[in-house]
Formats: structure tokens, C-alpha cells, sequence
């Protein structure tokens, strides 16, 4: 049984943690997902199936270096999915569904 002041030590440094990162200048949510977050979102997300250069072409899905379609089409593409791609509505927020389909963009020759 864990005795309750462990409890709430660990309740209180949870609270903190959030109420620090929230106290900062932006305000959650706010759209700014670093560079660095985008790449690990995409290895997480994206490279099982379209490689880490987007060319990998798993589940025959497309080659993201000749893909044309335009930044909106991206996040929608991203948000509900199409045929064997996953959508990530509930699992990414649009920020960073947004910053993904941004980073992709580098894939282009
Ligand atoms: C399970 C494999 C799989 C995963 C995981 C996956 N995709 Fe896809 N992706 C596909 C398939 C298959 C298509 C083709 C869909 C179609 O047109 O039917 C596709 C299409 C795309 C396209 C459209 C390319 C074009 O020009 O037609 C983009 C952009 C894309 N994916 C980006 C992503 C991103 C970003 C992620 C991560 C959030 C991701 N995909 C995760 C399989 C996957």
C-alpha cells in the first residue's frame, strides 16, 4: 500500500509541472512545435510506413519527395487519414499534425 503523503507528493509534483509549462509565454497549444518535435512526431508517426527520407514506400504508400499536394491538403491528408493510412484526429493535436505536415515538406527534390 502506498501511504498517502507519497500520494500526494507525487499529485503535487504533477500539478506543478503542468502549471510551469502553462505559466510560460506561449499558452498551450498555441502553435509553435519545435523543429526538433516535428522530426521526432514524423519517426513516430510517419517513417513506419514512409521512411525516414519519405521514400520508403511501405504499405504502398507514396513516395512524399514527389508528392505535389499543398500544405492544407497535408494536414487534412494528416488529420482524417486515407485507404491504409492512419488518420491522427484525437492522437495529434493540430499543431503538431500541423508541424508534421510542415517537416515533410524537406522530403521535396
Ligand atoms: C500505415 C502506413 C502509413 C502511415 C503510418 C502513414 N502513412 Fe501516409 N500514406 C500511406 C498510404 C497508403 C498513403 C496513400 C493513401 C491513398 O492515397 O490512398 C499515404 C499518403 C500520404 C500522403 C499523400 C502523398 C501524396 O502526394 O499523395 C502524405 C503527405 C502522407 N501520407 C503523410 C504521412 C504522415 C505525415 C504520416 C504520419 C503522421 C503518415 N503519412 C503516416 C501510408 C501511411
Amino acid at each position: 500500500m502506498v501511504s498517502p503523503r507519497i500520494l500526494l507528493l507525487a499529485l503535487g509534483t504533477v500539478l506543478m509541472g503542468c502549471g510551469g509549462g502553462q505559466a510560460s509565454d506561449a499558452p498551450a497549444n498555441s502553435g509553435t512545435v519545435s523543429d526538433a518535435q516535428a522530426r521526432n512526431l514524423y519517426v513516430r508517426k510517419c517513417s513506419l510506413c514512409h521512411g525516414d527520407d519519405g521514400k520508403l514506400g511501405a504499405s504502398k504508400s507514396p513516395d512524399l519527395s514527389i508528392s505535389t499536394l499543398s500544405l492544407e491538403e497535408r494536414v487534412a491528408l494528416i488529420t482524417y487519414g486515407k485507404g491504409t493510412m492512419p488518420g491522427q484526429r484525437g492522437i495529434l493535436n493540430k499543431d503538431e499534425i500541423d508541424a508534421v505536415a510542415r517537416y515533410i515538406e524537406r522530403f521535396r527534390e
